[in-house]
């Protein structure tokens, strides 16, 4: 049906001139397959100690490198060493920039450790660089001017599926405030967070303005959410480990520390018997299954108009079938895997306890942690008893005069973070956009893959607290409250 170079666009140049298609950018991306990749360990003002662990490829679970994961005494050293960056704002913006060049001249280390570690496929890789840089240079520009007072020590906590956009947004935010920042990445991708902080400590962030502290979230985690020194938390994860920083928060901080949380959803697209079929499967194709389905932002519940399901169902099947799922080198992959053992026990776990509502699976390799992308059907998002993060597409059918049910059913879920309408009715674009809850609507789109500066990105309700990533709002909430005037 669409050939997967169509559906996913590799080989596309993207703004930073990653052509994938360009001969010489090419060799230099093969030339890095080989490199080594560096041991991390805390980047920290004072000698770490902790424990060495592996860091395992999730493609064929062979060793890539050791971090040395930070113990107690290592995170509360980091706290008494930590120290707010008092240069003036242009000269913070200054050393942003240039850590945007030092990340794009090293792009090649940087794709290697990104599909080593994480499973990336090349074009996610290409995308999520882009991404970084793109944080860098815009909160750079946005902060440039500002002359408000930091809030002091910032905690930023990191998931390992943009483990370098997310992870360098969330401290490019924060210095570019002024803040001292103690970065903790996920545990399964301290080695792209230890290259990030390299560049960004040779770009001029001083040392103690910028510590990495790679370990478990029992530890690490518990420990940076609990201090009353951390003036900030920002955080991107699932919703139950944010609720579990928010108590933690509550018990020992001063009230009014904000925490600003990214975190799950169940993003529903709605398609009417009005949409394009072949751009409507196109687009949820590229929703579902792009990333193997572990963006916060993938489509899990899709509805479509009874009069064209069966139609429109069975040209996703043949959308499907042309996936490639498997090495992330390989320029014809569409699908890598997914992240570790665990998310692969828990999905395909997820996919038995359901057998009877598969409609369609493919072929994945047997070696290594890949998931065969599946589609499943359900009478709604009702039928959906948690978000699965993984390629798991579910669809429903839905009467056009049961519309406003629909919407009813998506928004008491509670969650709000992406949604995809195609339609080409007019009217029907503004009410469904108005009744939906979610912090980012796509329309006759896919719905992943926000661009900072242009479509900040961020959820409400279970799925975030705002303010969006990528936008005007989000490096405010970085600075200290302006002080009340006394006798206020
Ligand atoms: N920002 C990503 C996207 O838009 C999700 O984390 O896909």
């Amino acid at each position: 049906l669409l050939a997967p170079q169509a559906i996913f666009g590799a080989g596309r140049p993207n703004s930073q001139g990653f052509d994938l298609s360009d001969e010489g950018t090419l060799a230099r991306i093969e030339n890095a397959r080989s490199c080594a990749i560096p041991d991390a360990e805390p980047l920290t003002v004072s000698a770490p100690t902790g424990t060495r662990v592996p860091v395992v490829n999730p493609a064929n679970r062979e060793l890539v490198a050791h971090v040395l994961e930070a113990d107690a005494a290592t995170v509360a050293r980091a706290i008494e060493d930590a120290r707010i960056w008092d240069a003036p704002a242009a000269e913070r913006a200054a050393v942003l920039r240039r850590a945007a060049d030092l990340y794009e001249a090293e792009f090649g280390p940087i794709f290697a450790t990104l599909a080593r570690e994480a499973g990336k496929i090349l074009p996610d890789a290409v995308g999520e660089l882009r991404e970084a840089v793109d944080f860098l240079r815009y909160y750079a520009a946005e902060g440039e001017a500002a002359t408000n007072a930091p809030r002091g020590i910032i905690t930023a906590i990191s998931p390992w599926n943009f483990p370098l956009a997310i992870f360098t947004g969330q401290i490019a935010a924060a210095l570019m405030a002024g803040n001292a920042v103690l970065a903790k990445p996920a545990e399964q991708t301290p080695l792209i967070a230890a290259i990030a902080v390299r560049l960004l400590h040779q770009a001029g962030v001083p040392a103690s303005a910028l510590q990495l502290l790679p370990g478990q979230g029992g530890t690490v985690g518990a420990a940076l959410t609990s201090d009353a020194r951390i003036k900030g938390v920002v955080f991107t994860g699932s919703t139950e480990t944010a609720q579990i920083i928010a108590r933690a928060m509550a018990d020992h901080m001063e009230p009014g520390t904000p925490l600003i949380a990214e975190t799950g959803g169940l993003n529903a697209m709605i398609v009417d018997s009005t949409a394009l079929p072949e751009q409507a499967v196109r687009d949820i194709v590229a929703s579902s299954f792009r990333s193997a389905g572990q963006r916060c932002s993938a489509l899990r519940c899709l509805y479509v108009q009874e009069d064209i399901a069966p139609h429109l169902i069975a040209m996703i099947k043949g959308a499907m079938d042309e996936l490639r799922v498997g090495d992330p080198w390989s320029l014809a992959t569409d699908v890598g895997p997914v992240i570790d053992a665990e998310a692969q026990d828990g999905i395909e776990g997820y996919t038995d306890a359901n057998a009877g509502r598969i409609l369609h699976r493919v072929w994945a390799p047997k070696q290594g942690h890949y998931i065969a992308p599946v589609l499943l059907k359900v009478s709604g998002i009702k039928d959906m008893d948690r978000e699965v993060f993984g390629p798991v597409l579910h669809v429903a059918t839905f009467r056009a005069d049961q519309l406003e049910r629909v919407i009813a059913d998506i928004n008491a879920r509670g969650y709000g973070l992406t949604f995809g309408l195609h339609t080409r009715i007019d009217s029907r674009v503004q009410e469904v956009s108005e009744a939906i809850h979610a912090g980012n609507i796509y329309v006759n789109r896919n719905q992943i893959g926000a661009v900072v500066g242009s479509q900040p990105f961020g959820g409400e309700g279970l799925s975030g607290t705002g303010p969006k990533a990528g936008g005007p709002l989000y490096l405010a909430r970085f600075f200290a409250p302006e002080p009340v005037p006394a006798g206020t």
